[in-house]
């Protein structure tokens, strides 16, 4: 079977046709990266253990930010003659079912159910079943995988998951109201591109922030009222203009989404509507400093004066990780009745790993998820 792996380095001396290994560089650190083949597995449908299991075969995956993390340790810490095979969202067929399988069958179309905190079955860890979603064939619960419909492509299934789970779970706590001003932050990220197209068929009015203005078209065509560009070193974020002028028109957001709370909690919380404004964040920047000691370095508000502001002005902090199954199960009903797109920027395949990670982690053109597709015959 194949994995798409990162290679230590002395790993990657030793391989051989048909396996393929480059390099590349992700924030200074060598990265070797390859198409690794590796035995079947076993999987015997009769076996009592198997009973609520599936053996699913990969069609395509894609990865997501929380794997730069896990990238860089492997190319650091990892043992060198080691492989990691890696990958977050998937999109598979079921190619087998354990005996008490009752909600998929064979030749079914799945993506992952990440759903947290409520763990998919009592005997289930919550979260995302899998950090080596590459592997092409893979066994779970039947509970950790969901049918995908019809209408799906591999390559949007392939960046569903966590994107769905996730914004459905903030938008449904944000509890927006009819009219309400919405900022997300970071636009180009694929979290806010995904909140941003759930939010496009909300009666919202949405608001971007973003480093660059580069996808400015694209963003107002997926919805987006006005996208401002910021700069994150600057810690009071009145000083842009637009923002400024957004805030006094508004009275300020009734609602943030931040997938970085790291890079803007401080900055972004004077400007939600006192009383009644609520930010809500799923994730943090600084998830790898330690491993490329480049220090990461906050600028903005923080604890006494944040929480402080906070209070005074009436205003909601909310985490959220992940989402249910039922917000994975409201996404994929919307994208299938048209109410919801996903951004893709392009698909890669064959030998093509190198470029793909390149694409994914690199390019300042991407926008939208970056998806590894197997050839289908070996
Ligand atoms: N806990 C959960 O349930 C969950 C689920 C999904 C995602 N997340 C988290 O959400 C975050 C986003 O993940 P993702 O996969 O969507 O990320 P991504 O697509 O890799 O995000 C890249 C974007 O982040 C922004 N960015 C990068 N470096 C920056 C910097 N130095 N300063 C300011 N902005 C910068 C840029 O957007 P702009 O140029 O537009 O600003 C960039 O395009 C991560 O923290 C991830 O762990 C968490």
């Amino acid at each position: 079977m194949r994995n798409i792996s990162i290679c230590g380095h002395q790993f990657q001396l030793l391989v051989t046709p048909p396996d393929s290994v480059g390099k590349l560089s992700i924030e200074g650190i060598d990265i070797f990266c390859g198409l690794i083949h590796t035995g079947d597995i076993t999987f015997d449908p009769n076996a009592p253990e198997n009973a609520l299991k599936v053996l699913i075969r990969k069609r395509a995956f894609s990865c997501n930010y929380r794997d730069k993390a896990f990238i860089l340790k492997m190319a650091v810490k990892a043992p060198s003659d080691r492989f990691f095979t890696l990958g977050s969202e998937f999109v598979a067929e079921v190619v087998a079912v354990g005996q008490d399988v009752t909600q998929l069958q064979i030749g079914d179309r799945v993506i992952g159910n990440c759903c947290y905190p409520e763990p998919a079955a009592p005997e289930l860890r919550p979260g995302i079943p899998t950090n080596s979603g590459s592997k092409e064939y893979q066994v779970f619960h039947q509970a950790q995988l969901l049918k995908i419909p019809p209408e799906m492509p591999d390559e949007v299934a392939a960046a569903f998951s966590i994107g769905g789970q996730t914004t459905y779970s903030m938008i449904r706590k944000l509890d927006l109201k009819p009219g309400a001003n919405v900022l997300v932050t970071a636009a180009k990220s694929n979290t806010s591109l995904f909140a941003i197209n759930v939010l496009k068929h909300l009666d919202v009015n949405i608001y971007a922030t973003s480093t660059s203005l580069r996808f400015e078209p694209q963003l107002k065509d997926l919805g987006v009222n006005q996208l401002i560009q910021i700069d994150p070193t600057v810690s009071n974020w009145f000083n842009f203009d637009a923002i400024r002028e957004i805030c006094q028109k508004t009275g300020g957001f009734d609602g943030i989404i931040d997938p970085f709370f790291d890079l803007h909690i401080g900055k972004v919380i004077p400007l939600l509507a006192p009383n009644r404004g609520k930010y809500i964040t799923c994730g943090l920047y600084d998830q790898y400093s330690h491993i490329t000691e480049r220090p990461f370095e906050y600028h903005g508000m923080l604890g006494r004066d944040l929480f402080a502001y906070t209070m005074m002005h009436n205003l909601q902090i909310i985490g959220n990780c992940l989402g249910t199954t039922e917000d994975l199960q409201r996404a994929l009903r919307d994208y299938a009745t048209g109410r919801l797109r996903v951004v893709i920027d392009s698909v890669f395949t064959g030998t093509q790993v190198k470029e793909f990670f390149e694409r994914t982690y690199h390019d300042p053109d991407r926008f939208g998820k970056v998806i590894y597709r197997y050839e289908s015959a070996l």
